[in-house]
C-alpha cells in the first residue's frame, strides 16, 4: 500500500557525490533501485538503477561525463535515462533506456517522484526548514529499519510511547502517554491533494525535565512541555517541541528549549525502511557539543525504537492475521492510514481509468 504520486527523500544531500566523482550512489525506493548522479553542471540526476538489457545494476557500472556505462556488456545511458551507445550495434534500439525520475532537492534533502513524471509538483515537498536555515543547527542522521515503513509511522503518530520506550532518553515522565493529545487535520496544497497529513498537538504541564534535556542544560524546576508536529503523506514528520519552567509564559527569558525536527521515512522494500532525521537546536543557543549530544541523544533513542518495533514486527509475522486492539492513543496514526489509504485507493482508480501515458521524464 504506496502511494506513487509524491515525493520520497531518496539521501541526504551531502550523500551524493560531488560531480567529478567516480563513485555512483544508489538506494532502493519502493523496491525499486534508483541510481543519483550529478551532472557536470551539478544538477541532480535520477535513472533505474538496472540496465534494460540484463538488469545489472548501473551503480556498479562508471561515469562517463554526464552519463553512465553499463559496467556488464557496456552499455551507455544518457541522463535521461536513453541508451546512447550499445557496443557492437550499429543503431541502438530507441527503447533501450531505463526509467528517469523527476528528483528535487529542498533544504538538504534530496527526494524522488516515484509516479507518473508529468504530476511531480514541487508544492508537494514538506516545508524541512531547519534542514538548511542559518537559525537552527543539527547534525543529520539515518538509520535503516528491517520492518514496513506503516509500523514506524505509527510509532511517531503516538507519542505516549516516550513514557515507556524512551523512560531513560526522551520521556522520562509517565504524564507523556497520560496526557491526550489534539489531532487535527493539515489542510492540502492543491485541489489532488485535500489533505496533506494529520496534526499532532501534545502539551504535558509540570513534568521533571527528561534526562535527554538534561544532557545539554541544567533544569532545577519542572517543565511545561511541547510536541507540536504535522505527519504529512508519504512520511514525514516536521515538529516543534521543547520545554521551559512551569508556568512560565512562552516568550519568558530564562533557560528554556526550543527544537525543530525534521523525520522522513521511506519504504525500501514491503518490509525495509530508510529513516532520515534531525534534531535542530536556535544556533545561538549551544555550541557543538551541545549539536553533538542533541544528536547522540536522538540516535541512542531511535535504536530504541528500533529495537521495539522489529521485536513487534516479528510477532507479528508470527501470525499476521490476528487482529490488534484499537485503542484511544491510536487515534492519530488510525486517521493517518485512513488517509493514505484514501489516497491510495483514488490513485488506484485514477490508474485504472486513465492509464499514464509516460512514466518517464
Ligand atoms: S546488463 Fe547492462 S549492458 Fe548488459
Ligand atoms: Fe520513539
Amino acid at each position: 500500500m504506496w502511494l506513487r504520486n509524491c515525493w520520497y527523500v531518496v539521501a541526504w544531500n551531502h550523500e551524493i557525490p560531488a560531480a567529478d566523482s567516480p563513485q555512483l550512489f544508489t538506494r532502493t525506493v519502493l523496491g525499486e533501485p534508483v541510481l543519483v548522479y550529478r551532472t557536470q553542471a551539478g544538477e541532480l540526476v535520477a535513472l533505474e538503477d538496472r540496465c534494460c538489457h540484463r538488469h545489472a545494476p548501473l551503480s556498479v557500472g562508471r561515469r562517463e561525463g554526464d552519463c553512465v556505462r553499463c559496467g556488464y556488456h557496456g552499455l551507455k545511458f544518457d541522463p535521461q535515462g536513453q541508451c546512447v551507445e550499445a557496443p557492437g550495434i550499429e543503431i541502438v534500439p530507441a527503447k533501450a533506456r531505463v526509467r528517469r525520475y523527476p528528483v528535487a532537492v529542498k533544504n538538504n534533502w534530496v527526494f524522488v517522484w516515484m509516479g507518473e513524471a508529468g504530476r511531480a509538483d514541487a508544492a508537494l515537498l514538506p516545508d524541512n526548514f531547519s534542514c538548511d536555515s542559518p537559525q537552527w543547527k543539527h547534525k543529520p542522521g539515518y538509520l535503516h529499519y528491517d520492518t514496513p515503513y506503516l509500523l514506524i509511522c505509527d510509532n511517531l503518530l503516538d507519542f505516549s510511547h516516550l513514557s515507556y520506550v524512551h523512560e531513560k532518553s526522551l520521556g522520562g515522565s509517565t504524564r507523556i502517554a497520560q496526557s491526550r493529545p489534539v489531532i487535527e487535520p493539515v489542510p492540502g496544497a492543491t485541489a489532488d491533494w485535500p489533505q496533506m497529513g494529520i496534526k499532532v498537538s501534545r502539551h504535558v504541564n509540570d513534568v521533571p525535565a527528561p534526562p535527554f534535556y538534561q544532557r545539554f542544560r541544567r533544569f532545577d524546576t519542572n517543565l511545561d512541555r511541547w510536541f507540536v508536529y504535522e505527519f504529512l503523506l508519504p512520511g514525514t514528520l516536521l515538529m516543534h517541541s521543547g520545554g521551559r519552567p512551569t508556568g512560565a509564559a512562552p516568550d519568558a527569558a530564562g533557560p528554556s528549549v526550543r527544537l525543530h525536527s525534521c523525520q522522513s521515512l521511506t519504504p525500501e522494500t514491503t518490509t525495509t525502511t530508510h529513516y532520515f532525521f534531525q534534531q535542530s537546536h536556535p544556533v545561538d543557543e549551544g555550541d557543538d557539543t551541545v549539536t553533538e549530544s542533541i544528536f547522540n541523544s536522538l540516535v541512542g533513542a531511535f535504536n530504541e525504537d528500533r529495537d521495539m518495533i522489529t521485536a513487534q514486527h516479528r510477532n507479528i509475522q508470527l501470525n499476521p492475521t490476528l487482529p490488534m486492539m484499537p485503542l484511544a492513543m491510536d487515534a492519530a496514526l488510525a486517521q493517518f492510514r485512513r488517509l493514505l489509504e484514501t489516497r491510495v485507493q483514488a490513485e488506484h482508480r485514477a490508474s485504472t481509468a486513465s492509464p499514464p501515458t509516460a512514466a518517464t521524464a
